[in-house]
């Protein structure tokens, strides 16, 4: 039994909380704050739904006390679905019990769940030195197995070397690459690149499936745009390029967050705007392993590791495609590197106290959103780069002549108080020059932003029209948009104009 003696006193603080509502002025987004006054949620679970974002938690079977449901909308295996747990040597799975424990736990406690992970030089167990061909079975099984009840999933895991560099790592999976043309990278039609040909296989599985799994690249040391000195960091310019260049795979960008003294894994000031410049790719970016070493540039142990983890949760929260925060396990002493003392709570066994990092995340959470109306979410600053191979024909399969005009389908991410949506409208028999897609959201659930599209209405009858990059469609083929929301949109039916 978990022992959090303030969880069951509800604060009565009312807080002054800003919030945001989206405005249509001569075809730009505006995003308008307002203060009304929003009493102040005692979780960071509630407190992250009510800014439209997750916060999770790495976990285990053994570490699943009740703290773990209270406080966190989201769950991500710690070890128990990493290959050397559930893959054998031809990709099949074994020992997905454990798992399936987090993950019956997660959908009874109404959070979404990440898988974690796939292709990964480390913690590979009997899948060490397979094929691309059995890496892709592996693949087809994790992302079968649990179908649409895991969220996201971290199909590549650390694939770039340490000390900023900007390679890739040079040991299994990545001696499965071939730089055919000798240019350096691996991005060239001819070459062999298992970041790419593992994505083309995971999102190949999710359209055959009809899954809305995402499907996420994740690493460390890619946080900032600079490391400590000011150097560029060359690792998250390499990751930039990757999700550039193979965005039609890749949904989402995981940045571990392990912050600590080490030159290349400081907190930086330009966090935020690494964020930024993923999210308008179009990608989802989270937070996916977040610790912070107590004595990061010789702050004081308390106060100092707290003021770092509001800025960290600030710099995600100001960017409206930051859609969620997990912290990489419960207590300090049970964590992966407990002489950090990195994490929001202390004690252990399922008796736990906040700490003061705990309290600066939650009032920074309580704070909300503040995006920028210069910057208003869902304007890439480029249309997106496409990638110099050519898609696998099984992944766009040419749907059988459709009417001309077009259709619209959605799928939603959910989580307790928000959703992410994401829409795919397919032009029919004959190309598009511009759509328009209308639905009706339930009552309570409003849109609070949106990406590649311009959005009118945030409740009720709602209607989002092309941008200037994406209008024009061919037959047959597709573009997606997204929006992000409160409250829950099951059911939602979108219905497509062609113009
Ligand atoms: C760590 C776990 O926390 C440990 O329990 C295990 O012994 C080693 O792996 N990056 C990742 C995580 O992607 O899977 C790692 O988890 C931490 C670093």
């Amino acid at each position: 039994m978990s022992s959090i003696p303030s969880q069951r006193k509800r604060r009565t603080r009312i807080a002054l909380l800003p919030a945001t509502a989206l405005l249509l002025v001569g075809g730009a987004v505006i995003v308008q704050s307002t203060t009304p006054a929003v009493a102040a949620e005692t979780t960071l679970r509630a407190a992250a739904a009510n800014a439209g974002l997750f916060f999770g938690v790495a976990a285990s079977p053994g570490r699943l006390s009740s703290i773990v449901g209270q406080e966190f909308n989201q769950l991500t295996p710690e070890n128990d679905m990493k290959p050397s747990t559930i893959a054998t040597s031809t990709g099949a799975l074994q020992n997905t019990g454990n798992a399936d424990t987090l993950v019956n736990y997660a959908q009874s406690n109404n959070m979404v769940v990440r898988g974690h992970t796939m292709v990964w030089h480390s913690q590979a167990g009997s899948l060490q030195g397979a094929s691309q061909a059995t890496l892709n079975t592996f693949i087809g099984n994790a992302l079968t197995r649990w179908g649409n009840r895991i969220a996201y999933w971290d199909v590549v895991n650390e694939a770039l070397a340490d000390n900023n560099t900007g390679a890739r790592r040079t040991q299994w999976p990545h001696t499965l690459n071939r730089d055919a043309n000798g240019d350096g990278d691996f991005f060239d039609a001819t070459d062999t690149d298992v970041i790419r040909d593992s994505f083309i296989r995971a999102k190949q599985v999710v359209q055959q499936n009809n899954l809305s799994t995402k499907l996420c690249i994740n690493d460390y040391d890619i946080e900032g745009l600079t490391v400590q000195g000011g150097t560029a960091n060359r690792k998250a310019n390499a990751m930039y390029d990757i999700v550039r260049t193979y965005r039609q795979y890749i949904d989402c960008v995981g940045f571990q967050a392990h912050f600590n003294d080490n030159p290349n894994s400081i907190i930086t000031g330009d966090l935020q705007a690494n964020i930024q410049r993923f999210a308008d790719l179009g990608v989802e970016v989270h937070l996916t392993e977040l610790d912070i070493d107590d004595d990061l540039s010789n702050n004081d142990i308390g106060q100092g590791q707290a003021d770092n983890y509001r800025k960290v949760v600030r710099a995600c929260l100001n960017v409206a495609r930051c859609t969620g925060i997990t912290v990489w396990g419960i207590a300090d002493s049970e964590s992966w590197r407990s002489s950090e003392r990195g994490l929001l709570f202390t004690g252990g066994n399922g008796s736990y106290q906040r700490k003061a990092a705990y309290t600066a995340v939650l009032d920074e959470l309580n704070k909300g959103r503040n995006v920028s109306p210069t910057s208003p979410p869902g304007s890439p600053t480029s249309p997106p780069v496409s990638p110099s191979v050519p898609p696998s024909p099984t992944v766009s399969p040419t749907p059988p002549q459709p009417p001309a005009g077009c259709s619209a389908s959605v799928s939603l991410n959910s989580w307790n108080g928000g959703f992410v949506a994401t829409v795919r409208v397919t032009a029919g028999s004959a190309p598009i020059n511009g759509w328009s897609v209308g639905l009706t959201l339930p009552s309570g659930a409003t849109v609070s932003n949106s990406w590649n599209t311009t959005a009118s209405g945030t409740s009720g009858a709602v209607r989002f029209t092309n941008v200037s990059h994406n209008g024009r469609v061919a037959a047959g083929q597709s573009t997606e948009f997204g929006f992000q929301g409160t409250g829950t949109a099951t059911g939602i039916t979108p219905t497509c104009t062609a113009s």
